[in-house]
C-alpha cells in the first residue's frame, strides 16, 4: 500500500498526472498540481476556507451559460487574462497592441458596409470611428474583416439583454485602400456585472468595479495574426484603475467633438458628432 503523507502528497499526485498521455497536457497538470500544494501550504489553507473556495467555483459555474462568462470575468479580473495575452502577443513595437476579449463578444455579427450604422436606433451622441488597415510596413490590408461590439449608454451588452436582435455589433470589410470606418453611438464607462461570485469577490476589497469607456475590435486578415484588442476614449474615468488591468497607451484615443455637416463615410450629420481616428497595425503570422 502507498503511504501517503504530508511530504509525499505533492510529489505523488505530479507523478500520476503527468502520466496523462499527450506531453503538453502532463507537463500543465503536473505544475498546476505543484502550484496548487504550494498555495494551499503558503496560505495553511483551512478546511473552510478550502470549501469555501469550492462553492465559490460551484456558483461561477452555476451562473454561466452562453451568454454569461463568468469564468472569462473571474479571469479577467484576477489578472490572469492580460498575463496570456501580453506573454502570447509580445509584437512588434509599431504593431497594434492587443487586449482582453473580455466575456461579452457574441459570434455571428451582421455585416455592415463602409459607415453603417451599428448602434442602429440606440440613442447616444453619434461617434464615427475611421482610419485604415495596414501592416508593418505601411501598406493596406484590404479585405481584414473587423469586428466590432460596444456596452449601450447604461453599460449593457447584447449578451447581458434579452433581445432578439444583433445590437451594437457588426462586421465591417477594409476596402482596397486599408480603409475602415464605423459608425456607433458614444460609450461609456461601465461596471462589470456584480451580482454573481466575482462581484461578491469583490465587495470584499477596495477594488473599483469599473472599465473605462472603450469600443471592442476583433481584426482577422488571411496571413496575419488575429488581432483582439480596444480602443479607449482619451480623457475617460477609470483609465488609471481598469478593473480587468486591459488599457494601454497606444489603444487611448482622442473623440474629437465635429459639428453638424460633413461625415467621414461621405455623408452629412445634422446633429453634432464625435470623430476617432485609428489605424489598426496588423503583424504577419510566423
Ligand atoms: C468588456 O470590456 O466587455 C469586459 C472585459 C472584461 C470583463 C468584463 C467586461
Ligand atoms: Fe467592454
Amino acid at each position: 500500500m502507498q503511504l501517503v503523507t504530508e511530504d509525499n502528497i505533492t510529489e505523488l499526485a505530479e507523478q500520476r498526472w503527468g502520466t496523462a498521455h499527450d506531453p503538453r497536457l502532463a507537463e500543465v497538470l503536473r505544475a498546476l498540481v505543484r502550484h496548487l500544494h504550494a498555495f494551499a501550504r503558503e496560505v495553511r489553507l483551512s478546511e473552510a476556507e478550502w470549501m469555501a473556495a469550492i462553492q465559490w467555483l460551484k456558483r461561477t459555474g452555476q451562473i454561466s451559460d452562453d451568454k454569461r462568462e463568468e469564468f472569462i470575468l473571474a479571469s479577467d479580473v484576477l489578472g490572469l487574462s492580460m498575463l496570456v495575452v501580453q506573454m502570447n502577443n509580445r509584437l512588434d513595437e509599431g504593431a497594434t497592441p492587443a487586449t482582453v476579449l473580455g466575456p461579452f463578444h457574441l459570434p455571428g455579427s451582421p455585416q455592415l458596409d463602409f459607415g453603417g450604422d451599428m448602434s442602429d436606433g440606440v440613442p447616444g451622441t453619434p461617434l464615427y470611428i475611421h482610419g485604415t488597415v495596414r501592416d508593418l510596413d505601411g501598406n493596406p490590408v484590404p479585405g481584414a474583416v473587423l469586428d466590432v461590439w460596444q456596452a449601450d449608454p447604461e453599460g449593457a451588452y447584447e449578451a447581458q439583454l434579452d433581445v432578439d436582435e444583433a445590437r451594437l455589433r457588426a462586421l465591417y470589410t477594409a476596402r482596397e485602400d486599408g480603409g475602415y470606418c464605423v459608425r456607433t453611438v458614444a460609450p461609456k464607462g461601465y461596471t462589470i456585472p456584480m451580482d454573481g461570485p466575482i462581484g461578491d469577490l469583490i465587495g470584499r476589497t477596495a477594488i473599483s468595479e469599473y472599465r473605462p469607456a472603450h469600443v471592442h475590435f476583433l481584426l482577422d486578415a488571411p496571413g496575419y495574426r488575429r488581432l483582439i484588442t480596444h480602443l479607449f476614449q482619451e480623457g475617460a474615468d477609470y483609465l488609471d484603475s481598469d478593473v480587468v488591468f486591459g488599457t494601454k497607451e497606444q489603444l487611448v484615443v482622442t473623440f474629437e467633438p465635429r459639428g453638424p455637416g460633413d461625415t467621414p463615410d461621405g455623408g452629412k450629420s445634422t446633429d453634432p458628432w464625435l470623430e476617432a481616428r485609428y489605424d489598426f497595425v496588423l503583424q504577419r503570422e510566423g
